[in-house]
């Protein structure tokens, strides 16, 4: 029931998304220089909600629009009703909806889907990943000069030691592909599809990552903060990989020169 619900509540949202694009809508900014939400957002998120809602109306929901409706419940939803709003807003159909469900404080559901690429990714603990419900795994490559990365930069730049640039100019200089697509719930899922063999950003949020996580893990991927450790929704820093190159990219991360 909660998988129908969900699976419901994603398509629901990309409906929304199928309508606006391409057409007129209107885009007002939020904070930030460049950080833009139409009306594209805002109908997605309300025809998610009414699928939770009807089906759930006592869980918790943390949306990246409408914030959180704080309930006392064991299940969260976790919703970027569009993730790549600013290629959605220039007719780039690199853009999804991205829905994770935690239950007692782990995320055991995602789904991530762009309907203008018509791909559905999904996943559940312990039953692995899929697109368009077929298997998925994360890549095999382990010569980090040979791999294909991908990254994303925050709105608001950060000026700090490692900072998004400096990181991505290690990379660059050694000559390794590093894509950035503009969709953190994208660069995750086509990670965990074996697109990509690497994907890190240094701010991001819940609804950003929650559903490309779990899709990325079931996908035998492996997903730690920058300092190693077991990786957390609520933290801003992800580096998401194959496993095969995780060491080596933590290392480049922090500081060392390849
Ligand atoms: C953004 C995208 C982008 C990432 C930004 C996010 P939005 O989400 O995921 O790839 O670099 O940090 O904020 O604003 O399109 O939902
Ligand atoms: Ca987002
Ligand atoms: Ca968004």
């Amino acid at each position: 029931m909660i998988k129908t619900t969900l699976l419901k509540a994603t398509e629901a949202g990309a409906k929304e998304l199928q309508r606006f694009f391409n057409g007129d809508f209107k885009i007002t900014n939020k904070e930030g220089i460049n950080n833009p939400v139409t009306e594209a957002d805002h109908a997605a998120e309300k025809a998610i909600f009414e699928i939770i809602k009807a089906d759930f109306p006592n869980h918790f929901i943390l949306s990246e629009e409408a914030g959180e409706i704080k309930m006392d419940s064991e299940y969260k939803w976790i919703i970027d009703p569009i993730d790549g709003t600013i290629n959605f807003s220039n007719g780039i159909p690199i853009c999804c909806v991205s829905i994770g469900l935690e239950h007692e404080g782990k995320i055991v559901m995602g789904a991530v889907y762009n309907p203008l690429m018509n791909e559905f990714y999904f996943a559940q603990r312990g039953f692995g990943a899929s697109l368009n419900d077929k298997k998925i795994s994360v890549s095999k490559k382990s010569d980090l000069l040979k791999s294909c990365l991908v990254t994303g930069f925050p709105y608001t730049y950060l000026d700090s030691k490692n900072s998004p640039l400096e990181v991505f100019e290690r990379f660059i200089r050694k000559g390794i592909a590093v894509r950035r697509l503009g969709s953190a719930a994208l660069d995750l899922c086509w990670t965990a599809a074996g697109r990509f063999d690497g994907f890190y950003e240094h701010s991001l949020k819940a609804w950003d990552s929650a559903a490309g996580v779990i899709i990325l893990e079931e996908a035998g991927g492996k997903i730690t903060g920058y300092n190693g450790k077991p990786h957390s929704v609520y933290q801003p820093d992800i580096l998401a990989t194959n496993g095969l190159l995780h060491e080596e990219m933590l290392g480049i991360i922090n500081g060392n020169k390849i």
